[in-house]
């Protein structure tokens, strides 16, 4: 079984029309897409998702921020996806980020509670299945 992730393009990307483009750079360095679909998470779902962040303070304001509207959730596949698609994604401060990355070209600080930083990517394999689990347990 190769590797997967879990992608998410969150609400402040959709919203900017840049769910497109997210896939666009998946596809263009060679990824293969096993499921993408645009949902809106409720809030079970999204406690769930950043369990490891329980308790920090910008947990309130980042799960108010993913279920402001809909989210592009993708599994993607491929040899070191999960490394791969961290490295596309760029560092979580956008500001910092590389440009050339989908974060360093395409977001910046709104001076916003939690960090809009337009993608999710999963940190590890092992939280990746448990991700996938999570959003698409079919899958
Ligand atoms: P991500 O790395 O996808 O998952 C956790 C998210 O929490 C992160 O993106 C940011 O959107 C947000 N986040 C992480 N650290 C901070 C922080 N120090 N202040 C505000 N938001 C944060």
């Amino acid at each position: 079984l190769a590797q997967r992730t879990l992608v998410l393009v969150k609400p402040d990307g959709v919203r900017r029309g840049l769910a497109g483009e997210v896939l666009r750079r998946i596809e263009a360095k060679g990824y293969t897409l096993a499921a993408v679909e645009l949902r809106h998470a409720d809030e079970a779902l999204l406690v769930e998702h950043y369990a490891e962040h329980a308790g920090k303070p910008f947990v309130g304001p980042l799960i108010a921020m993913m279920s402001s509207g809909p989210v592009l959730a993708i599994v993607a596949e491929g040899q070191r996806v999960v490394e791969g698609f961290r490295s596309l994604a760029g560092a979580t401060d956008p500001t910092l980020a590389a440009p050339g990355t989908i974060r360093g070209d395409l977001a910046r600080d709104w001076g916003r509670p939690v960090i809009e930083n337009l993608v999710h990517g999963s940190d590890s394999p092992t939280s990746a299945e448990r991700e996938i689990a999570l959003w698409f347990p079919a899958l």
